[in-house]
């Protein structure tokens, strides 16, 4: 069932059951993160592997040092600039947090979530919320409760509607290293952003192979069913031309050329050319600021299953 109830969603979630959130990112499936059965639920949900560990939302700076065992200076820098908002810390874990969540790891992933509905949902509880992207795993991420409700509306007890999630792609996922920042996954805090408190260093090398990459990063994720192909639209276009060809382009994104816009409407775009191309066209975006986000989520679309 889909509604705006947050009350409601709280008390599922004290329950124990599955509820999927907005947030400004994307649409989470989220469970009491101190409760592993209620967590393993979303493993079973998504058909997660078990070796990708969930994110955990919290509603201030302090809960966030709550469930992390130390807290680097320049994180809380970080936070004070940057949450709430769609950055995630990647931190030593405190005991408090259950393995399952962490995936068996010693650290926890952190993230402030800002979008008004997932900060009153966190208020109303006293544990915070795992969650990762309410898709089935390897899919794309959900940006309305509609997207959560084609797909995994039989297996959450509801969807909290809080609308079309404001930025459309998931968190940057950081790490520090030695008083350097490290990107796990590129998102709508940019290296630009990050580069002003300290040297950043982006887990992804050029040719797409990872080196310190998240558990989570694999491959091929946030894949349409239809093939993606990258590369110049023009040229794909006269060599498909016998096919029902599918756009992804700066231009079709935005028509005026805003990578903000085009963040925002990118899986929408995703997930409806899946139902009506049969293959989709995608072309890179400047690489820079939100540009290296949305190319990461474009070759790993293209990536091979
Ligand atoms: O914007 C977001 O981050 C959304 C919303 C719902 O908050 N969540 C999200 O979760 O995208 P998910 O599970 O789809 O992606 C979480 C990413 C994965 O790549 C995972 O491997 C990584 O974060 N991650 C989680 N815990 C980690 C850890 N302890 N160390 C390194 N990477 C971690
Ligand atoms: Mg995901």
């Amino acid at each position: 069932m889909t509604g705006t109830d947050i009350a409601h969603a709280a008390r599922l979630l004290q329950q124990g059951k599955l509820v999927a959130m907005p947030t400004e990112t994307v649409y989470g499936l989220a469970a009491n993160a101190l409760h592993a059965r209620a967590a393993a639920k979303i493993f079973e949900a998504k058909g997660r592997p078990s070796f990708n560990p969930l994110i955990v939302h919290v509603h201030n700076a302090n809960a966030l040092t709550r469930y992390a065992l130390q807290v680097p200076k320049l994180v809380h820098q970080l936070c004070e600039k940057f949450s709430p908002g769609p950055i995630t810390y990647v931190l030593p874990k405190s005991p408090l947090i259950p393995d399952i969540v962490t995936a068996g790891g010693d650290s926890v992933a952190i993230r402030i979530p800002a979008h008004p509905v997932a900060q009153q949902l966190l208020q109303m509880l006293d544990f915070p919320l795992a969650a990762p992207s309410a898709n089935p795993s390897g899919y794309v991420s959900p940006v309305s409760a509609a997207h959560v409700a084609e797909q995994l509306g039989a297996k959450v007890s509801y969807i909290l509607d809080g609308g079309l999630s404001a930025v459309g792609l998931e968190s940057t996922v950081i790490r520090i290293e030695n008083e350097t920042i490290r990107i796990l996954r590129p998102g709508a805090i940019t290296r630009e952003m990050l580069a002003v408190y300290a040297p950043v260093e982006d887990a992804l090398k050029p040719e797409g192979k990872a080196v310190h990459a998240s558990p989570g990063q694999l491959a091929s994720h946030y894949a349409p069913r239809v093939p993606v192909v990258l590369g110049d639209a023009a040229v794909l276009a006269s060599q498909y031309k016998d096919r029902k060809v599918g756009f992804i382009t700066l231009q079709t994104l935005s028509p005026r050329g805003d990578l903000t816009e085009a963040a925002q409407n990118l899986f929408s775009r995703m997930r409806e050319l899946d139902t009506t191309a049969d293959i989709i066209v995608a072309q890179l975006m400047p690489d820079h600021g939100l540009g290296v986000a949305i190319n990461d989520r474009l070759r790993r679309a293209a990536a091979e299953k």
